[in-house]
């Protein structure tokens, strides 16, 4: 690893002449929870891709879903010469470790999309925060299922006048995971919408999780007309257990997700799901990486719209049968 950054410092010091001659060299050190996440994995690819346009290194460590783990490859990346540091935490309450070898060594740290509590984002000035609004996701999750409603009597199968609901949710303690189903409800609720809740599952995000829950609600005949997902993964996971078990479409539940990856979007574009929420992961990259730019080489935070000049929301948007074109290609 130390080899690998001596390198590409070398390197880069090296094709120094070539890059703008304002701009510092610099390395990114960045800490995923999971490097397997399919839109995390799209926000480190975006990043990647935009710093080393203008040369900049950047290292990526995957922490398995560990914590401990993360403390430790975050250590390695502040020995490696990490200048600047993107942490995607595994336990967004866990920070003192990371956030005390960080301040030690004086390197600023842009957390991502697990938010941190504020005392915590508050200890220091060169803390800051990339992500999205969780409630504004669940309020368009919710949005979507009630327009799908309104706009389908039939899906209220067994015409009770009650959608019954099921959700299959992210990881426990995920502000992402707790906001959006609370959301979700309440919005379809405030649209008038009688709804009785069929039960949820914990699936963390993970469409294998989602595939076995799903299959097992189908063989335990459990009656459902709306099921909510947390993410795309999960959703995916759903319509695969839905097919593979060849239940057609009019005797399955409505399905919606959130993210708008390119499976959700083509899924939306079939019709297996009613809609998904576009979780703008090229924005959330571009912010971090003009965040890090910016720090690293002293400039304004002036234009960077930051709340309270530390963190970043980036806007989601309703993806549905209606646009999806749109966003096809993306
Ligand atoms: C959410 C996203 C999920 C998952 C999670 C990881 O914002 O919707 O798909 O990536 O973050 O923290």
């Amino acid at each position: 690893m130390k080899k690998l950054a001596i390198l590409c410092a070398l390197a880069l010091s090296l094709s120094g002449c070539s890059a703008a001659p304002s701009k510092k060299t610099y390395s990114i050190g960045v800490a995923v929870y999971d490097g397997s996440d399919t839109f995390i994995s799209s926000i480190c690819d975006t990043l990647s891709s935009e710093a080393e346009k203008d040369g900049i290194h950047v290292s990526i460590t995957d922490a398995g879903r560990s914590q401990l783990n993360e403390n430790d490859q975050v250590n390695d990346l502040i020995d490696d010469g990490a200048d600047i540091l993107c942490i995607n935490l595994v336990d967004r309450s866990a920070t003192s470790t990371i956030i005390n070898a960080a301040m030690d060594k004086n390197i600023p740290v842009i957390f991502f999309n697990r938010e941190p509590v504020q005392s915590d984002l508050t200890r220091w000035e060169k803390l800051y925060y990339v992500g999205a609004d969780a409630e504004e996701s669940g309020r368009l999750q919710g949005q979507i299922a009630a327009n799908w409603l309104a706009t389908h009597p039939e899906a209220d199968r067994n015409q009770d006048g009650i959608i019954q609901y099921y959700i299959l949710e992210g990881e426990p303690g995920h502000q992402d995971t707790i906001i959006r189903s609370e959301t979700a409800v309440s919005t379809l609720d405030e649209a008038g919408i009688s709804l009785e809740k069929a039960g949820y599952a914990i699936c963390d995000w993970q469409r294998d999780e989602a595939y076995d829950k799903t299959s097992q609600l189908i063989k335990d005949g459990t009656y459902i007309e709306l099921l909510l997902c947390n993410n795309d993964e999960m959703a995916a996971g759903a319509v695969q257990a839905y097919d593979d078990a060849g239940i057609s479409m009019d005797m399955r539940p409505a399905i919606a997700g959130i993210d708008g990856t390119k499976e959700g979007i083509s899924l939306v574009n079939s019709g297996k799901i009613i809609g998904t929420v576009y979780n703008n992961y090229k924005d959330q990259a571009e912010k971090i990486y003009q965040l890090a730019d910016a720090l690293m080489n002293n400039k304004s935070l002036q234009d960077l719209n930051l709340q309270d000049g530390h963190s970043y929301y980036s806007s989601y948007q309703k993806i549905t049968p209606d646009n999806v074109s749109s966003f096809l290609g993306q």
